[in-house]
């Protein structure tokens, strides 16, 4: 029989990259999709498929990770064998600026879909299998390599939600015996990386510049270090995580680590710019208590279920300035069709 999986957060990077993988394989994917004044579906446009359409394999459902009933609800009609719980307030940043939402959303969030799950077990006596999206977030300045033996030290409302949302999820497993797996995934990226995260910012500002949209780029701290991964990968690491014969706790990483620094280096040098003529540093965008270096130690994943990374980082940074370059290109005929069109309307 095909099997059904239901994403919580499927608009998102991630989300998108598994929800491909998924349908490469022959399940069929529900997605929850919050209700929102403008599309947020760009990300799965190419795979989404009109619900006129008879046979189709990718199914949306409004849900949000705040509204128990709903997530009751879509548990309910889309009947899944794995769940994904890859939604999520993501951005550090944000969450000091909106602590209380991310703590919803992120830990009770998670506390609530594992309760709708516990519930949907109960009555139908079906195994569900339930994949946590944590993150080395949660090992904040505990000292790097960090691995699963590495105690926690967050350093934010985003990474304390995520520590909470660890936990529950491994209670769930130990309490009722269900198949419950965090991924401690380190950063990962992609040219569907959300716009205001480090890496894409400064492509995004590449391709820009290059195209003469922007003459500045606005940073904050150029000396943290992160282990950056290609988002491709990772969703794979995810699904392997479901297969495996065990649930259990799992570093995805790539086991090398640079500094944004070093990531301007690669990524003005792919484009033939110095960032130096380009970059200022804004206080704004320092963060109250920093995550200096994050350095993963995939070695469990790889022993357990043979998972490794594909992408370098000098690729992975190569990737992400060329589609950012060309989406620049887009974005300035757009801009002169436009301004050709005020003219000729005058
Ligand atoms: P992302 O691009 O920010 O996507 C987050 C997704 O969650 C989006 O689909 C978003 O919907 C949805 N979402 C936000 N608030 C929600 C709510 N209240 N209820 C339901 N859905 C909600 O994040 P990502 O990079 O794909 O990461 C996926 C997950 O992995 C997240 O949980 C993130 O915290 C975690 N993680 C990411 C990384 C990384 O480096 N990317 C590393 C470790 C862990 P909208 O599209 O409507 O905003
Ligand atoms: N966003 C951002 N914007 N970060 C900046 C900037 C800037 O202008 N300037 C410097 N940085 C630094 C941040 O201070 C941080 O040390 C580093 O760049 C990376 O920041 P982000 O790209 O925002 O990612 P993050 O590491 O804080 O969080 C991401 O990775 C986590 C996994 O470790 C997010 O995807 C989280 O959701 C994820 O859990």
């Amino acid at each position: 029989m095909p099997k059904s999986a239901l994403i919580i957060g499927i608009t998102g990077q991630d989300g998108s990259y598994l929800s491909e993988l998924l349908l490469a394989k022959g399940y069929t994917v529900h997605g929850v999709v919050r209700r929102s004044s403008s599309f947020n579906t760009a990300r799965i446009n190419h795979i989404y498929a009109d619900p006129h359409e008879s046979g189709r394999r990718l199914l949306l459902h409004y849900g949000d990770l705040t509204d128990s009933t709903g997530l009751r609800r879509v548990l309910e009609v889309s009947v899944p064998d794995e769940i994904y719980n890859l939604g999520a307030q993501s951005h550090v940043k944000v969450s000091f600026e909106n602590p209380e939402y991310t703590a919803d959303s992120v830990a009770v969030g998670t506390l609530r879909l594992l309760d709708c799950m516990r519930d949907h077990i109960q009555h139908t006596g079906r195994n569900v299998r339930f994949y946590q999206a944590g993150s080395s977030e949660m090992f904040g300045a505990a000292k790097p390599p960090q691995n699963e033996e590495t105690p926690f030290y967050p350093r934010s409302p985003y990474a304390v939600s995520k520590v909470a949302a660890h936990w529950y999820a491994l209670n769930y497993r130990e309490a009722y015996n269900f198949f419950v797996s965090n991924g401690i995934l380190f950063n990962h990226e992609s040219p569907r990386r959300g716009e205001t995260f480090v890496t894409r910012k400064i492509t995004r500002a590449v391709g820009r510049i290059k195209a003469g949209l922007q003459k500045k780029l606005y940073l904050g701290n150029l000396d943290a270090r992160r282990d950056w991964g290609f988002a491709g990968d990772y969703v794979e690491a995810m699904w392997m995580m479901l297969q495996h014969d065990e649930p259990g706790d799992f570093v995805v990483a790539t086991g090398e680590a640079y500094s944004v620094r070093q990531f301007l280096d690669e990524a003005f040098g792919h484009a033939g710019l110095d960032w130096n003529q380009y970059v200022e540093i804004d206080p704004q965008y320092f963060r109250p208590t920093e995550v200096d270096y994050l350095l993963g130690d995939p070695s469990k994943a790889r022993k357990a279920f043979g998972w490794k990374p594909r992408t370098p980082f000098r690729e992975l940074v190569r990737m992400m300035v060329d589609s950012d370059v060309q989406l620049a290109l887009e974005e300035k005929y757009m801009a002169g069709r436009t301004a050709a069109g005020v003219a000729s309307s005058r």
